[in-house]
């Protein structure tokens, strides 16, 4: 049966996070459907695509469950039911079927291939993957597809494959550390998504349970090889930016800019003011862990550090459990600036901001307008790229949230980075600094020990700084 609906209650995205060969049997499926479904592509979508679909599901499942036909007989009977002149579909879908059928050489052979188009069929109603227009970095391809198990239960493989480097690897399993007060719950009001990633330099896999696995460098290089063939399936010239690879569980939300378009105009006044709080309360652990490509983007090499550039809002994501609920904050895009833990002079001068900023007890407030103002001019410069038919109804769109800037964002973003730095010093730099934090500590001396040197010397530097703030 091919499913009528997409919808299911918990995503099943196991595989991608299973052990490298499941890594791999996952990144080979959808290689496999990204194919399938360049050939469907010119069938109207979606209604015409599931009939076809349902049509070769309906016409092979009788023939395949026969176990005693003899090999000849089973591949005449499967052929038939795609031939061109049948026109119960496209030429196109027709020799690729028969193109399947025929490349087995024994009946097992033959079974196999077709039970595995059947499955592909109940995935293939929906394009499995989309290519994010966000970023220079990437490419950031956003993974959906429907699946079915032998119940016939049906359920979402959903997650985001992004092509990366170690700063992100690393940045992750910190952000999630502290999301997560290193193994209690979170007191910052925002959570990571599950992730893996993978560092073919050192050939390491990160596990989705933030452990270390050494792999075989065959086994890495496949796995490398897999994914990139995954991109090239999708589009032959696709470049591939990032060296290493992550795989993240998919939000089911949207990043800021897009929450702000569609979503941010249904809540009432004291979500907004909670939403603000949570952004503002994330912002000085950016600022520690030297993630300077979110909320708050100082520039470090000019004379006034806050003089900010704009945010990135596709680095926040929010996401509800019913219409007009209250949003979630999700971090992703967690990378640390890499001239944090490679330049010693950067490193130097931003040690120094550090130190004046925290020891300032009117920086909260310094910060908060600055905030206010990279987010204003981010929203300024994602309008003024929409193209030019969307852009006025965009502009309509985004009202609500340009008017509360001025008004209620600017106060909660200040309590938020007020309580963000006190949290850090009362809970959760004495936790970095305990046994807790001991296993993490032990992941990043092999995966980039440069960066836990740094990063330890500016949470050192801000723990040393006195409470003014
Ligand atoms: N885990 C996720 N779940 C759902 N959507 C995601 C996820 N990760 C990324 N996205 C979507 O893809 C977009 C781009 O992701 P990301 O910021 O990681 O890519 P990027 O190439 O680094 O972008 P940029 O260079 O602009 O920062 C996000 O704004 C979001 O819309
Ligand atoms: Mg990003």
């Amino acid at each position: 049966m091919i499913p009528t609906t997409t919808q299911s209650s918990s995503p099943t995205t196991e595989r991608i996070f299973g052990s490298s060969q499941q890594v791999l049997k996952e990144t080979s499926r959808l290689g496999q459907l990204i194919a399938f479904d360049r050939v469907l592509s010119k069938i109207p979508y979606p209604c015409t695509r599931q009939a076809v679909l349902k049509r070769t599901v309906d016409a092979w499942q009788p023939v395949l469950e026969v176990t005693n036909d003899t090999f000849e007989s089973t591949k005449r009977k499967l052929l038939e039911q795609v031939q061109p002149e049948r026109k119960t579909m496209p030429t196109s879908v027709s020799q690729f079927l028969t193109a399947k059928i025929t490349a087995g050489n024994t009946a097992a052979e033959m079974h196999k291939v077709a039970q595995r188009v059947l499955k592909d069929c109940t995935s293939a109603t929906v394009s499995p993957v989309k290519k994010s227009h966000a970023g220079l970095t990437g490419p950031t391809l956003l993974v959906s597809y429907p699946k079915t198990n032998l119940q016939d239960k049906f359920s979402l493989v959903a997650y985001v494959i992004k092509w990366s480097d170690r700063e992100e690897i690393a940045g992750n399993l910190l952000y999630r550390a502290f999301s997560q007060k290193f193994g209690s719950d979170s007191p910052l009001g925002f959570s990571v998504p599950k992730c893996c990633g993978f560092d073919f330099d050192s050939n390491l896999q990160v596990t989705s349970d933030n452990t270390l696995v050494s792999l075989p460098t065959d086994v890495s290089k496949a796995i490398k090889a897999s994914f990139q063939s995954v991109a090239h399936n999708l589009s032959p010239d696709m470049e591939l930016h990032g060296k290493q690879i992550m795989a993240m569980e998919r939000i089911q939300g949207e990043n800021l800019y897009d929450f702000a378009k569609s979503k941010y105009a249904g809540l009432d006044d004291a979500q907004k003011k909670e939403l603000f709080y949570n952004l503002g309360k994330l912002v000085p652990l950016d600022i520690l862990l030297g993630n300077n490509d979110r909320l708050l983007k100082l520039d470090i090499s000019g004379d006034n550090f806050l003089n900010s550039f704009e945010a990135n809002l596709g680095n926040v994501m929010l996401s509800q459990e019913q219409l007009n609920g209250n949003p979630r904050l999700h971090a992703i895009d967690n990378a640390l600036e890499g001239d944090l833990s490679s330049n010693k002079q950067i490193q130097k001068r931003y040690l120094e901001i550090i130190q004046t900023m925290f020891k300032d007890p009117n920086s909260p407030q310094a910060f908060a307008k600055s905030m206010t103002r990279s987010i204003s001019d981010a929203l300024n410069t994602q309008l003024s790229e929409e193209p030019l038919a969307a852009a006025k109804e965009t502009q309509v769109r985004l009202g609500p949230l340009f008017q509360d800037l001025g008004t209620i964002a600017q106060p909660a973003f200040e309590a938020g980075i007020r309580d963000g730095i006190a949290l850090l010093r009362k809970e959760l730099i004495p936790a970095w600094d305990s046994e807790r934090s001991a296993e993490l500590k032990k992941q990043l001396a092999t995966l980039h020990p440069a960066l836990l040197e740094a990063v330890n010397e500016r949470l050192t530097a801000f723990a040393t700084t006195k409470e003014t703030v």
